[in-house]
């Protein structure tokens, strides 16, 4: 084999392998062109967003139930997701993604809530029943990291 076909193969099989895999780190799961990390250790939700973001990432964000299906797949506990209340204080039931701060269109409330119990629940749990509830920020939940590929 010549130095060109050898190149020329060694092109073709990084392309393919680029196609083809996953390309998610190591500890990281791939989804429909999104990789995923479960946080095990457990944080309030200002940490684990800022946990996500040392590691270039950001905590879930839940577009449809596709995608819930999948991250709920990735453990079976309750953890933080990338939701929270909007104008906090003002008791608003407007719910952004904190990622890019869009209203939440997609949402898989349990059945009574939001109920902001106490008044101060802003933040986003999902529960093992793979359905959302809100509750305080400064509980401490696994959580679930999501970047690009
Ligand atoms: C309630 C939730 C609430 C949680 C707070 C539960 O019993 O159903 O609405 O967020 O307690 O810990
Ligand atoms: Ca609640």
């Amino acid at each position: 084999m010549t130095i060109f076909s050898a190149s020329i193969f060694t092109l073709l099989f990084l392309g393919a392998h680029l196609i083809l895999c996953s390309c998610c780190e190591d500890g990281w799961t791939e989804h429909s062109g999104h990789c995923y990390y479960v946080e095990q250790g457990k944080m309030t939700f200002d940490d684990a967003q800022c946990a996500c973001n040392a590691n270039d990432a950001y905590l879930v964000k839940l577009d449809n139930q596709a995608e819930t299906d999948f991250v709920t797949g990735l453990l079976k506990d309750t953890f933080w997701i990338g939701t929270r209340r909007a104008c906090v204080g003002g008791d608003s039931n407007i719910w952004l993604m904190i990622h890019d701060l869009t209203e939440a269109t997609f949402t898989s409330w349990s059945p009574h809530e939001p109920n902001n119990s106490g008044g101060n629940e802003n933040c986003v749990e999902i529960r093992t029943s793979n359905l959302w509830n809100d509750l305080e920020c400064s509980d401490e939940l696994k959580s679930v990291c999501e970047r690009g590929k």
